[in-house]
């Protein structure tokens, strides 16, 4: 398993590389990402290349068994760049320009940058291209961060983008609703940008985050291509920002990488994160996984570098790359500490790093032969989530906070899952969650009705189905598509100024839906049934939470947003009428997760607490390591067990 850490050697005098070198085959440590903004230190003036020191590094390492994952180091254009095409800036919201110095400075649709960025990408590839020692690109870091741009090329590149998607004006007035503030184009270099104003108009709004996510997925494609025709045997990758971030679909550039990676900085990061980016892959890639504590926040505790990781591991890593070997004495990252302290010197970190590189030596190829097996997928779309942003005054419903308050509940009751866009095959899934599914066009809703049609179930939460691919109200009732499948339609709905008790119909659930908080639709049954309503105000007695039979399957519909135990309790029913089981029952503050492979099953329990845990198993499992029978589990604190099986 690729087990390693970011690497700067350009921060460091040369005399000290042979000493990280040795520090890290120390510590099992098979790989380095560098390079990604190595760009004033390559080429420090126009067509002057510097890859000699960068060689050296690469060879150093190599002679301690570590290989490369380079960077394309396009992120941070040096002074030079800006001081001969200040064309290339990235022009914000407020019309001001950024500079050098800083990152996501630039703008991905300046035909200048994409020449420069194309210039030093082909320099470094042709340069690594038949070197032994990379075995993987990196395109960039954190494609489309920042790059949110609005300057007059990203304007007439977004008129030939309308023009080429809605062929002419009088159809893009129509899918977008004319005449609301007399707003009806008559030529497409009439749309202006969705900025300047206190609310841009929905559809407009939505089509430019399409656009600046197509620009930057496109911007990842140029570099693959390359990368792919150059030296077919070096995988790509990338870190996307996931779930945080909204600037681009993930999906949609990641037609542009071999292997999905992801930056993880737990507790600011959530575990979404890496079930999104690992999606129905399998297996995703950690570029940055938390060491050191970021700025001044709280000091990364003994045992939480490693337990985190770990979980990172259990959640479908392939690979593991610390955020980084050591922090800079200067710059703007000074403060976002390392696995080695400023000092240079080994500590408790660096004991952690050494302990699972022995741990990853051991086990780490047979645990990247398995996947997590999950029955339960997530989907999130960005499209709903843009749509949703443009005209949303409430900030806890959007779509990702009522993703993360499911995800986070599934995920205390140890309950796998995968999260994907909604276009994705459905198929092998017995329980489709999806939070908040505003945007829905003709192959979403085809999808998930053939999803149910097939016997599964399909949960939608309030505001489901609720606009078009345009961002355009639909004019049938809401769940508009979606509401023959669910058996609900809705006409009135609005926000909840005080949480309402709810009761259950039926007595299906076994711990109570006991409140309703924030919103409320006002549920018509025409074909599914309550299982529960509000029991108190003047919405007393209508459905909160309805269930239809639909096909083989079944829809379930929460009109309403569920929170604490009330959202456990649900969940837990939910799963029971998928018939999806949790992983294993474990004590609070442990955590359990599987992964599985044609030949082997891991069991791995995480220990969160501070305290001992012991944790019954039936005799198949084994520990990982030893292949010592062993049951019960005992796990100390801030520790995990790895357990396997044959299957
Ligand atoms: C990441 C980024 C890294 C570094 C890190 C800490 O998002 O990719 O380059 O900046 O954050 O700030």
């Amino acid at each position: 398993m690729y087990y390693g850490v970011a690497y700067y050697p350009e921060h460091w005098p040369e005399e000290r590389w042979a000493v990280d070198a040795k520090l890290m085959q120390e510590a099992g440590v098979n790989g380095v990402r560098m390079g990604e903004f190595a760009w004033s230190a390559l080429e420090p003036r126009e067509g002057e290349y510097r890859f000699d020191w960068l060689d050296r590094a690469v060879e150093l390492l190599a002679d301690h068994g570590i290989k490369t994952i380079m960077c394309t180091c396009s992120r941070t254009p040096p002074p030079w760049v800006f001081a001969k095409y200040p064309e290339i800036r990235n022009t914000a919201a407020d019309r001001l320009t950024s500079n050098y110095g800083h990152r996501y400075t630039v703008c991905h649709s300046s035909p200048v940058f994409r020449e420069l960025s194309q210039r030093i990408d082909r320099a470094v590839v042709e340069h690594y291209a038949d070197n032994e020692n990379v075995i993987a690109w990196h395109t960039d870091n954190e494609i489309g961060a920042g790059n949110t741009c609005y300057c007059d090329v990203c304007r007439g590149e977004f008129h030939k983008y309308l023009r080429e998607k809605y062929g002419s004006v009088e159809n893009l007035n129509e899918r977008w609703g004319a005449h609301f503030w007399s707003f009806a184009l008559s030529d497409f270099a009439e749309a202006p940008l969705p900025v300047g104003v206190a609310t841009a108009n929905p559809s407009l709004a939505l089509e430019y985050s399409r656009f600046v996510s197509k620009c930057n997925a496109e911007f990842a494609r140029w570099p693959y291509e390359l990368m792919k025709k150059l030296s077919p045997d070096k995988w790509v990758t990338t870190n996307f920002q996931t779930e945080r971030t909204d600037h681009t679909d993930i999906f949609e550039m990641g037609e542009w990488t071999d292997v999905y990676g992801t930056n993880f900085y737990p507790p600011m990061g959530t575990e979404l994160a890496l079930d999104y980016c690992r999606g129905s892959r399998g297996k995703l890639l950690i570029l940055e996984q938390r060491s050191g504590q970021p700025h001044w926040s709280e000091a990364t505790k003994p045992g939480w570098m490693r337990l985190w990781a770990w979980r990172s591991v259990a959640h479908g890593a392939c690979g593991l790359n610390f955020f980084r070997w050591r922090p800079c004495l200067w710059g703007q990252e000074e403060y976002w500490h390392a696995v080695l302290p400023h000092s240079g010197r080994p500590g408790r970190r660096y004991e952690e790093l050494k302990r699972m590189g022995e741990e990853l030596k051991q086990i780490g190829e047979a645990i990247e032969a398995t996947r997590p097996p999950a029955r339960v997928a997530m989907v999130m779309s960005y499209e709903s989530r843009w749509a949703l942003k443009a005209v949303l005054t409430e900030p806890r419903m959007d779509v990702l906070s009522e993703a993360r308050r499911c995800h986070d509940a599934l995920m205390q009751q140890n309950v796998c899952l995968d999260a994907m866009d909604p276009r994705e095959d459905l198929s092998r899934y017995a329980l489709v969650i999806a939070p908040r599914l505003y945007c829905v066009d003709d192959r979403v809703s085809d999808n998930l009705q053939r999803f149910v049609e097939g016997g599964g179930v399909l949960c939608l939460t309030a505001r489901s189905g609720a606009v078009d691919e345009y961002n355009k109200i639909f004019s049938q009732p809401s769940p508009g598509p979606l509401r023959d499948m669910a058996g609900i339609e809705i006409d009135e709905y609005g926000a909840l100024p005080e949480p309402l008790l709810l009761c259950n119909e039926g007595g299906e659930f076994e711990g109570n839906l006991k409140q309703a908080e924030l919103w409320a639709d006002e549920i018509i049954v025409t074909g599914a049934r309550p299982v529960a309503t509000y029991a108190e105000g003047w919405l007393a007695g209508t459905p909160a939470v309805t269930v239809n039979e639909f096909g083989r399957g079944k829809v379930v519909y929460v009109g309403t947003v569920l929170t604490g135990e009330t959202l456990e309790a649900f969940l837990e029913w939910l799963c029971r009428l998928a018939d999806v089981a949790s992983v294993l029952d474990v004590p609070p503050g442990v955590r359990a997760f599987e992964r599985r492979g044609d030949r082997q099953r891991f069991l791995f329990l995480l220990n969160f607490s501070e305290a001992s845990q012991s944790v019954a198993l039936d005799e198949n499992w084994r520990d990982a390591f030893t292949r010592e029978p062993a049951t019960p589990i005992e796990i100390s604190p801030l520790d995990v067990r790895v357990l396997a099986r044959e299957e």
